[in-house]
């Protein structure tokens, strides 16, 4: 009998080498090649693709159709989505485990079948579990057909026959194909059955999401191998401590990418927060030493947003820097810039930042506030209460310009804030910001 092949696949970026090492020379990620047998299903694969086969057209000939949307009512969700659902297209909808991706997806499959056959797959819970939920979420539809079946050749079985306008597989890391012999879950079985996924939905027309686990730490088997696969990516970000979820757009060939919606988690489902500035400022403390409005922009939405930041007497020799919702590099860099500028001994100080409502901030715009909230705290004065700063900060301290100010200013002046004009430096922050 002919030896079976194997092949060490790392889980994190996929690189793939006929020989074990204990750390992946594509991403540097340790421990994570792992075995498994050479798959020989690329036959399979093959069929699948030449049943789809096109042959070329000329370009005058297409027609420019591609704006077969659907819209689903949940107006944030269809405007990150580029303006609906794209008839036809694949989508991931990735997040941590716990995070309402399931639950969010049984209100779209629920819309959906007001038109039509909606497939939910259930791949992880049992139809009951899914059920119960349905009830709770007002979600009980005839159209809304719940399948719970992992192998992803029995279920395509079931789309075939079924036709549904609208198919969910829930998740990707619990399905699987019978003729890959590595388990569900690893890279190679995720790849193949996201990319029989987008094949079966692309040859009948089916519009499909597809639920990807990612873990904090980033993606073990997950979603990172699947982004050139499928049309789009969606992600749910959030802290689990707040009740509202943020929905973004990674990556959209139907539309802009970094586009972001609110959501609030209510008993009946997720519901779309309209005016997300006005939401994260909710609970801002007013003249307190160390809050600041941001004016931001993620995607092409403004938002304001309170950073926070907390400047004590470090505890020990090294001081601490935290930065939650900015890159840490960043903060360091602004603490040194502060510190040399302004003559604020930082080293003696640990310093503490905070987007608030768990949101990732990944903007220079954010330099400013974050320096004037340092500031703020360490001279315990409040920054002017009708303040709202965007402002990237140079390495000599100078403040720069950013994109779409113009935009900032009428977000922050709808919210009853108006943006500091005029500050050339980080070093006019405590006379001019500073109560
Ligand atoms: P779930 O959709 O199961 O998360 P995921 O599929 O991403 O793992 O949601 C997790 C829990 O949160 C679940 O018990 C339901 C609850 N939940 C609400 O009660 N309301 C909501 O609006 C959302 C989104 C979730
Ligand atoms: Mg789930």
């Amino acid at each position: 009998m002919r030896k079976k092949k194997t092949v060490y696949v790392c889980q994190k970026c996929g690189y793939r080498t006929p020989k074990w090492a204990g750390r992946c020379p594509e991403c540097g990620e340790w421990g994570s090649l792992v075995e498994e047998v050479e798959k020989k299903e690329v036959k399979h694969r093959s069929s699948w693709v030449t049943s789809s086969a096109t042959s070329p057209v000329p370009v005058t000939e297409i027609e420019s159709s591609t704006e077969n949307r659907e819209r689903t009512g949940i107006t944030e969700f269809d405007r990150v989505l580029g303006g609906g659902v794209v008839k036809g297209s694949v989508s991931l909808i990735s997040g941590e485990p716990g995070i309402g991706k399931s639950t969010f997806l049984l209100q779209i499959a629920s819309l959906f079948a007001e038109k039509g056959k909606v497939l939910y797959v259930t791949a992880e819970e049992s139809p009951q579990q899914v059920a119960l939920r349905a009830n709770r979420l007002g979600a009980l539809k005839e159209n809304l057909l719940i399948y719970s079946e992992n192998n992803l050749e029995e279920i395509a079985q079931q789309v075939e026959r079924i036709n549904p306008i609208l198919a969910v597989y829930d998740s990707i890391q619990t399905l699987y194909l019978p003729y890959i012999e590595s388990a569900a879950g690893s890279v190679s079985q995720v790849r193949e059955c996201a990319a029989f996924i987008t094949n079966l939905s692309k040859r009948r027309g089916i519009t499909s999401f597809i639920v990807g686990h990612v873990t904090k730490e980033g993606t073990i088997a997950g979603p990172k191998v699947l982004e050139h696969i499928v049309d789009a990516v969606f992600q749910f970000e959030g802290d689990r401590g707040y009740n509202f979820r943020i929905f973004r757009s990674i990556k959209n060939r139907f539309g802009s990418t970094g586009e972001l919606a609110v959501f609030e988690m209510t008993e009946t489902g997720l519901k779309e927060v309209p005016n997300p500035s006005q939401f994260f400022l909710e609970e801002r403390p007013k003249e307190k030493a160390g809050s600041v409005v941001f004016a931001g922009i993620e995607g092409s939405r403004p938002l304001l947003l309170e950073v926070q930041a907390l400047v004590t007497r470090a505890v020990f020799t090294t001081p601490q820097r935290r930065a939650k919702g900015i890159n840490a590099n960043r903060l360091s860099i602004i603490v040194a810039t502060v510190e040399k500028e302004l003559g604020i001994p930082l080293r003696n100080f640990d310093v503490f930042v905070n987007v608030v409502g768990g949101v990732k901030v990944d903007e220079p715009a954010v330099d400013l506030p974050v320096a004037a909230a340092i500031v703020s705290s360490y001279f315990d004065r409040p920054i002017k209460p009708e303040f709202a700063l965007f402002g990237e900060i140079g390495l000599t301290g100078e403040v720069r310009r950013v994109r779409l100010e113009e935009l900032r200013e009428k977000e922050a002046r709808k919210n009853g804030f108006e943006v500091v004009k005029g500050i050339k430096h980080i070093s006019e922050i405590p006379e001019k910001l500073l109560v």
